[in-house]
């Protein structure tokens, strides 16, 4: 059996959960659901990151200690997570005792292998990136390039990470694993960053405690981003389960946005290395879902919640436009309008007017039990093209392209239904053949849709008066053409998805 082991970035807890915080979990949520689905054993990892000055301020700036905030905020990730139906295995908190043992353990075999030494440090710190940048950098001489925010110098004793070390141990990672970074523009930024020069990199602080203290050396606390990247090898039992740790590593995909490129290809392999650990499997990079144009920020009050759409949508519609609309990969414009045209589309329009059109017709011509379908036929080809392609896409990451060759076996079987109009025919074999043919493709489409549509999947399968889940399904008889019994009860019920007027 595969092991997958799927990972989102851990959310800052100084913002509330918002779309673009979505658009990775809800991708890492459908990947992990295909992996399951096709007998995968799968490890779905979440949570958030709780250290760091930024956090620090955001509590104060509230009256609350950090503990207090970071709490809060982080159970609004959960519940946000559970009203879009995330299905993670873990939710770790970069605050917990296991994640301080894991930190603690794996600086410590860097420190010990000699890859670690304390230096005095002078720089222009960006308090909102958690970043040090070098002058040059630096838009008008000092403003963060990323939030357009004056930097503050910054003076202190700091561990550095020997980084500039790793450059042709990193090189040669890249080159003898091609698929490691996908997309292959951002693997390319990732060797161009590395082939520019690589600085060796401060990983202390001694200035702030909000952290975790560095175990040979008190007095420091590592900073964020270095305690941040170990959650991915803490929850799978670093420094705790050596066996589980090897089971799942590094069996890992991380998910990440682009804006943090730079700590997952460059930092985090070469961390990784200096502990003498294997470097992760695949790194996946995404884009901005950009609002108006704009990355949705705080700043720019352009920011939109989940649940500011999923009382119009639901979660199935939620879930079915980002994963469809907003392809994996580049930055896309999140748009109203769009949404509710995709709604309309492809869920009210073609899934659930197949739907609502066979059961009404099975009532009618077949007295409500569903006949079983053809031994072959053009759906049956369609079907097993379009099992290939959904699965070759999801395999790719590609959830947009899945999800477009599913909806082409619920376009296919409309378009025969019109052909065939069993609506206006005597009862017979011919209609039992169109109506039983129409239901094994609707009962396909439940499986592979499943990944997205986390209810009316479930809800189709239980309508066509087929028992149990549609997720527990043996994949062979999940996935070939004949897997309707035929005789089953069929549903009509009220609509699967009801038109939403913009
Ligand atoms: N805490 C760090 C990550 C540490 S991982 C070891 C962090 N957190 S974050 O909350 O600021 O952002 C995390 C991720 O949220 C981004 O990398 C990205 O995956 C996602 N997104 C945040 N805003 C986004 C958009 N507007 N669009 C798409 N993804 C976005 O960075």
């Amino acid at each position: 059996m595969a092991r997958f082991y799927v990972t989102t970035p851990i959310y800052y807890v100084n913002d509330a959960p918002h779309i673009g915080h979505a658009y990775t979990t809800v991708t890492a949520d459908a990947l992990a659901r295909w992996h399951r689905l096709i007998g995968d054993e799968v490890f779905f990892l979440t949570g958030t990151d709780e250290h760091g000055l930024k956090v620090q301020r955001a509590a104060e700036a509230r009256g609350l200690t950090p503990r207090e905030h970071a709490d809060r905020t982080s159970q609004r990730y959960r519940e946000v997570w559970a009203s879009l139906d995330i299905s993670n295995d873990d939710f770790i908190r970069t605050t917990e005792p296991r994640h301080y043992q894991a930190t603690q353990e794996l600086m410590q075999a860097a420190y010990d292998n000699g890859w670690i030494e304390l230096r005095p440090y002078e720089g222009l710190y960006c308090v909102s990136c958690e970043a040090y940048y070098a002058e040059a950098e630096l838009v008008d001489g000092k403003l963060c390039p990323i939030h357009r925010t004056p930097v503050e110098l910054l003076k202190e004793e700091n561990y550095f990470f020997k980084l500039s070390q790793f450059t042709d141990r990193l090189l040669d990672w890249y080159s003898s694993v091609p698929g490691a970074v996908t997309p292959e523009s951002k693997r390319n930024e990732a060797v161009g960053l590395i082939r520019g020069g690589l600085r060796d990199i401060s990983i202390s602080r001694t200035s702030i405690s909000w952290g975790v203290p560095v175990p040979w050396d008190p007095d420091h606390v590592f900073y964020v981003w270095y305690d941040a990247l170990i959650n991915y090898a803490t929850a799978i039992g670093y420094g705790s389960d050596p066996a589980r740790f090897e089971a799942w590593w590094p069996a890992v995909h991380h998910l990440i946005g682009k804006d943090i490129l730079r700590f997952h290809c460059v930092y985090w392999p070469a961390l990784l290395m200096a502990a003498g650990i294997d470097p992760p499997q695949r790194i996946a990079v995404h884009g901005y879902l950009l609002v108006g144009g704009e990355k949705m920020s705080k700043t720019a009050l352009n920011q939109i919640a989940p649940a500011d759409l999923l009382p119009t949508f639901g979660v199935d519609g939620y879930r079915y436009h980002f994963l469809r609309d907003q392809a994996f990969g580049p930055d896309g414009d999140f748009s109203y309008e769009a949404m509710v045209a995709r709604y309309n589309a492809d869920l009210a329009n073609n899934l659930g007017n197949l739907l609502a059109r066979v059961s009404t017709v099975v009532e009618r011509k077949c007295d409500g039990i569903g006949p079983a379908p053809s031994a072959s036929s053009k759906l049956a080809d369609v079907a097993a093209a379009v099992w290939a392609d959904a699965a070759a896409a999801w395999e790719r990451m590609s959830p947009s392209e899945a999800l477009e060759a599913t909806w082409r076996l619920v376009r296919e079987t409309n378009a025969a239904l019109e052909v065939a109009e069993p609506w206006k025919a005597e009862p017979g074999d011919e209609v039992d053949a169109v109506l039983g043919d129409a239901l094994e493709a609707l009962r396909i489409v439940a499986v592979l849709a499943s990944p997205a549509l986390t209810r009316a999947s479930q809800e189709i399968w239980r309508r066509i008066g087929l028992p149990g889940q549609v997720t527990d399904q043996p994949l062979a008889a999940a996935a070939s053409w004949g897997g309707y019994p035929g005789g089953l009860a069929v549903e009509r019920g009220a609509p699967l998805f009801p038109r939403i007027n913009a």
